[in-house]
């Protein structure tokens, strides 16, 4: 199996940070000192130029990169790498006085003031020729320095703006993709409510002061947003390519965040990236917000199935949750630790230093206001330092799943959208999470997948809420579970098509009535205090929130409602189809029916964890490897000593000893690195 470095000629695990030595020009002793402090700190890669547009270019076309060339050049000699951003995510105040059309307007149709940062027009052909320029020189002067390792893209893009040019070319795309008013009216449904359209330039995007019952308007703006977004960027990679066509481009992304749809935005970067702000609280509850966590990795391994980055986290506190409680000693080492055994190459943090000033001045980052090493937490970073130095061998290695979660976002946009069931409260990722959290806790490596992905190399594939089924994903369910695979659906599936228009004839959609051997009839919604009972094997579970009433065709029935009016109708089923199996949940719960389905699913598709050994609650072992090591990151998240055993014998990582598997001894919040 080839391993896939992110930086070939760097292949060490990337450590470091956001860091803003332009808000410290005027200060040479503060940047000496973050020189040495990079290096005690086993710091080797740092994130420069991220909001540094003003100081590059002061005023129109004059440029001043006094303080990147010092950077470029301090870092290199003290052994480190860059990564260069792009400075898009907040532009010079003379650039948004001279040309409002880069200021963002809102759904409301107000105009933004200039101010805070990502929240430009990304139609703007002014801004896309700004950005282009001062993109350009960047790579004219740093691609050839040899601390340059990636372009970092803006920052988190995201957001979305209705001016009238972003207008336009909404309408262009709709154009585009529907070819003729009547096509679109057709799709749209519009007929509804005499929403007919009767020329193109009626259209507007949907507005809480405009259009938003037309639902699949509002699919489609969201659909266009990402496009507009994934166009803006790629006008930013073009810049940069021009001058260094090997040097690997990413943008930092943020988890299940629904204002993109990330599979999109992943086709045109080199190398995934994304920012992790858990709430660890140092209680019972990180167990279940680490199982939360260790999914948004997965997804971010999945875009691209390979090594990615974990761009942002925090060595302490954030600034911008209600509460920003600091972690607990220990907890930086083992949730950064959590993002290497998931497939991250890199723990990086915002930020660096603290800044004096504005609004992020009490934002956790590894050098503190006292600007020296004598903190709880530079001394906690210094340790993940060395720790991360000693994983170079682990750099590039793959995750092999054979368990995988079905997740897309235009999916979650729709039945989000939808007026029906707990109308503001559809819970689909809480859902997702309940299947998660089963394959987790058991150390079962599990890609989080869509629609296009290839299904053939699982085994086992669960499909939590996928209330839209097109053509093309109900044939390839369909093959899957032909050709041998296991398939587990839920309530609210298949109900409408890529447009969001119903399917008639019956749910789920098509052949998939087929394959699951089930028709799903209606679906009651219960209050938050109701609930129904479902009996499986003299073990009861309560359903909750969302109930399909659903009949067996030829699907057998495993367990049944026992009570209101639907008593006895079928609650959990599997149907034979080819050489496969499609189960069906009809009923929503609290993980309990979740956790028993899913292992006993995991017994049936003999899908075992590579650690092989009993997990105790808290924690859990997710797998690496090269194709000939197996390498185990056992990691312990509560806040107890836990042990455990494992068939195998072990060595560790870090100092070759051996490890014993049949007795495993984890101290609170400790990971174990192990080779076999
Ligand atoms: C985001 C941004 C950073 C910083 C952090 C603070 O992830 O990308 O610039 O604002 O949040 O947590
Ligand atoms: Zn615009």
């Amino acid at each position: 199996m080839k391993k896939d470095i992110i930086c070939p000629d760097f292949p060490h695990i990337l450590h470091g940070g956001d860091y803003n030595p332009d808000q410290w020009s005027d200060c040479p002793d503060v940047l000496e000192e973050d020189m040495r402090l990079m290096k005690l700190s086993g710091c080797n890669t740092m994130t420069v130029g991220i909001f540094s547009w003003a100081k590059l270019e002061p005023s129109e076309g004059v440029f001043d990169f006094s303080f990147l060339d010092k950077t470029f050049d301090d870092v290199y000699r003290n052994g480190g790498r860059i990564i260069l951003a792009t400075p898009s995510g907040a532009r010079p105040a003379w650039l948004s006085q001279k040309y409002p059309e880069v200021l963002r307007t809102f759904s409301d149709r107000r105009t933004a003031l200039h101010g805070k940062r990502h929240n430009h027009c990304y139609t703007s052909p002014l801004y896309l020729e700004k950005t282009a320029i001062i993109n350009g020189k960047l790579a004219e002067r740093y691609g050839k320095h040899p601390a340059l390792i990636m372009w970092h893209l803006s920052n988190e893009y995201g957001g979305e703006c209705h001016c009238a040019l972003c207008r336009e070319a909404f309408r262009n795309w709709l154009k585009a993709k529907y070819g003729s008013l009547d096509n679109l009216n057709k799709q749209w449904w519009t007929s509804f409510w005499a929403h007919t359209y009767t020329d193109w330039s009626q259209i507007e995007p949907p507005s809480h002061i405009g259009e938003d019952c037309v639902h699949g308007l509002t699919l489609d703006w969201k659909r266009f947003v990402t496009h507009q977004t994934a166009d803006f960027m790629r006008h930013e990679i073009e810049s940069v390519r021009k001058y260094t066509p090997d040097i690997p481009v990413t943008t930092n992304l943020m988890g299940f965040y629904q204002g993109l749809d990330y599979r999109e935005i992943s086709k045109y970067i080199d190398v995934v990236s994304w920012d992790n702000y858990p709430s660890w609280k140092g209680d019972g509850s990180d167990i279940d917000l680490a199982s939360e966590i260790a999914c948004v990795h997965d997804l971010n391994r999945s875009l691209k199935h390979k090594p990615f980055m974990m761009m942002e986290s925090t060595p302490s506190c954030v600034n911008w949750k209600p509460f920003n409680k600091l972690k607990r000693p220990g907890q930086h080492m083992l949730s950064s630790l959590q993002a290497i055994a998931h497939g991250s190459d890199t723990v990086q943090y915002f930020q660096w230093r603290k800044s004096r000033g504005c609004s992020e001045k009490f934002h956790g980052a590894v050098v503190d206001h006292v600007g020296n090493e004598n903190t709880r937490v530079f001394r906690e970073v210094s340790e993940l330092g060395k720790r991360l130095s000693k994983l170079d061998q682990i750099v590039g290695t793959q995750t092999v799943a054979k368990a995988a979660i079905l997740y897309d976002w235009s999916n979650q946009w729709a039945l989000d959208d939808a007026n029906a069931f707990c109308k503001d409260n559809k819970k689909l990722l809480p859902t997702l999470n309940n299947f998660y959290r089963p394959l987790w806790k058991r150390g079962i490596n599990t890609d989080i997948i869509g629609f296009e992905d290839n299904f053939d190399k699982y085994s086992l594939i669960i499909a939590p809420m996928i209330y839209m089924v097109d053509g093309r994903l109900e044939k390839k369910i369909a093959d899957f579970v032909e050709t041998g695979g296991t398939f587990l659906a839920t309530y609210v599936f298949g109900l409408v098509n890529e447009n969001d228009l119903c399917h008639l004839g019956g749910t789920p959609c098509g052949s998939l009535k087929k394959v699951f051997g089930i028709i799903s009839e209606e679906t009651d919604t219960l209050y938050p205090d109701e609930s129904n009972k479902v009996t499986m094997d003299d073990k009861t579970f309560t359903a909750v929130d969302l109930c399909d009433l659903i009949h067996a065709e030829t699907a057998d029935v495993l367990a049944n409602y026992s009570s209101d009016f639907y008593t006895g109708m079928p609650a959990f089923t599997v149907n034979r189809y080819g050489k496969g199996k499609a189960y069906f949940i009809a009923f929503r719960d609290k993980g309990d029916f979740a956790d028993t389905v899913v292992s006993k699913l995991l017994s049936e598709c003999h899908i075992t964890s590579d650690f092989d050994g009993e997990l105790p609650y808290g924690m859990t072992a997710h797998s690496r490897t090269d194709g000939d090591s197996i390498y185990v990151f056992l990691e312990n998240f509560s806040s107890s000593e836990l042990s455990t055993s494992s068939k195998f014998n072990w060595t560790k990582v870090e100092d070759g000893s051996a490890v014993t598997g049949s007795k495993i001894n984890l101290k609170p919040y400790e990971t174990l690195i192990l080779k076999r």
